[in-house]
């Protein structure tokens, strides 16, 4: 069963293609050189570099998969949530290829596609719990069987990337801020300055707009001491903040619904603390997966490997 998969929901153009849930190609056109320019993505950029891209990237994923447009069964794509402009190319390209070649279409969710691109490499064992950090959400989700998701908790403002980035911004930093203050937060002290953890409350909910305010004033403070800021410690200031309000809320949840499995996913699972955090987990006798750095973030593989779920669940009813 050969799927191809195509994801356009922000600042990625990908596509790829599954042979019965195998990936054969990933490929992935990042916009982000252009976004950075203007400090975040730039809806209407998006969506028109989508339309100039899709086309290569189509004929890329064929050709690294190694097979025909004939050999395709399914067409997969990201139908919900996302830039409308951009998920309407993507939405258009399914529909065109679908009806083309005489195939069923599967619109999917971007967040489900997300958590199963933990499945690619590894089969999930339920209960399962997942915790999902990207520039638009943070949820802690709870499954019971394949497709089920219930959601525990989310955040009650900012998501944890969309933190790092305006953070980021606010230290001068690059778009996308996440990776950068990730690199800076290697080498700094993560002690030196102080930041409150933020939402520590019995509930599974989050709050990282309270800790980009308290980042915000750390900041005015130490320039109005006209102290010179030690941008690595700060970083690793923040990240730790970020890292512990995560896995606190996380082990609150491993011992009240001991899971077989906890998977980390989304943009922000490729931050190397957080991997390291949460591989640690382990700890507590529950089976720890982080997906391969391309299934992180948006891509076409995670996609394609929801909609084979998606067939599979479907045949079996
Ligand atoms: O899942 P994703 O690619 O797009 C959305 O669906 O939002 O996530 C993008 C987010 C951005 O906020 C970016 O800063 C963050 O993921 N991100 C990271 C890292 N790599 C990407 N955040 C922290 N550390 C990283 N290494
Ligand atoms: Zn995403």
């Amino acid at each position: 069963m050969v799927i191809l998969a195509i994801e356009t929901s922000c600042d990625e153009t990908s596509i790829a293609v599954l042979a019965d849930g195998k990936v054969l190609s990933n490929v992935i056109s990042s916009q982000i050189a252009e976004h950075t320019k203007f400090g975040g993505v730039v809806p209407e950029l998006a969506s028109r570099l989508h339309l100039k891209n899709l086309s290569y990237v189509l004929s890329q994923a064929l050709h690294n998969a190694k097979i025909a447009i004939t050999d395709i069964n399914y067409i997969a794509y990201t139908a919900t949530p996302g830039l409308i402009g951009a998920l309407h190319i993507g939405k258009v390209a399914a529909e065109t290829l679908s009806t083309y070649l005489e195939i069923p279409l599967l619109p999917l969710n971007h967040l489900s596609g997300h958590i199963y691109g933990a499945a690619i490499d590894q089969q999930f064992e339920f209960p399962l719990l997942a915790l999902l950090v990207s520039g638009g959400h943070t949820q802690l989700i709870l499954m019971t069987r394949h497709l089920k998701f219930e959601i525990l908790g989310s955040t009650l403002d900012d998501a944890v990337g969309e933190c790092y980035d305006k953070v980021a911004r606010m230290l001068g930093l690059s778009y996308p801020g996440g990776p950068v203050i990730d690199q800076l937060a290697q080498t700094g002290n993560p002690d030196r300055y102080q930041l409150p953890l933020p939402l520590n409350d019995k509930s599974y909910n989050f709050s990282f707009s309270g800790l980009k305010s308290a980042a915000a004033n750390l900041l005015t403070k130490i320039r109005n001491r006209g102290e010179e800021l030690a941008i690595n410690d700060f970083c690793a200031t923040f990240q730790k903040v970020c890292v512990d309000t995560l896995m606190q809320k996380l082990t609150m949840a491993i011992k009240e619904y001991q899971p077989k499995m906890v998977v980390l996913a989304g943009g922000v699972s490729a931050n190397q603390s957080l991997r390291k955090a949460f591989l640690g987990l382990e700890s507590l006798g529950v089976k720890a997966v982080v997906p391969k750095l391309e299934y992180c973030t948006d891509n076409g593989a995670m996609i394609g490997r929801l909609g084979y779920q998606e067939i599979l669940n479907n045949n079996n009813k």
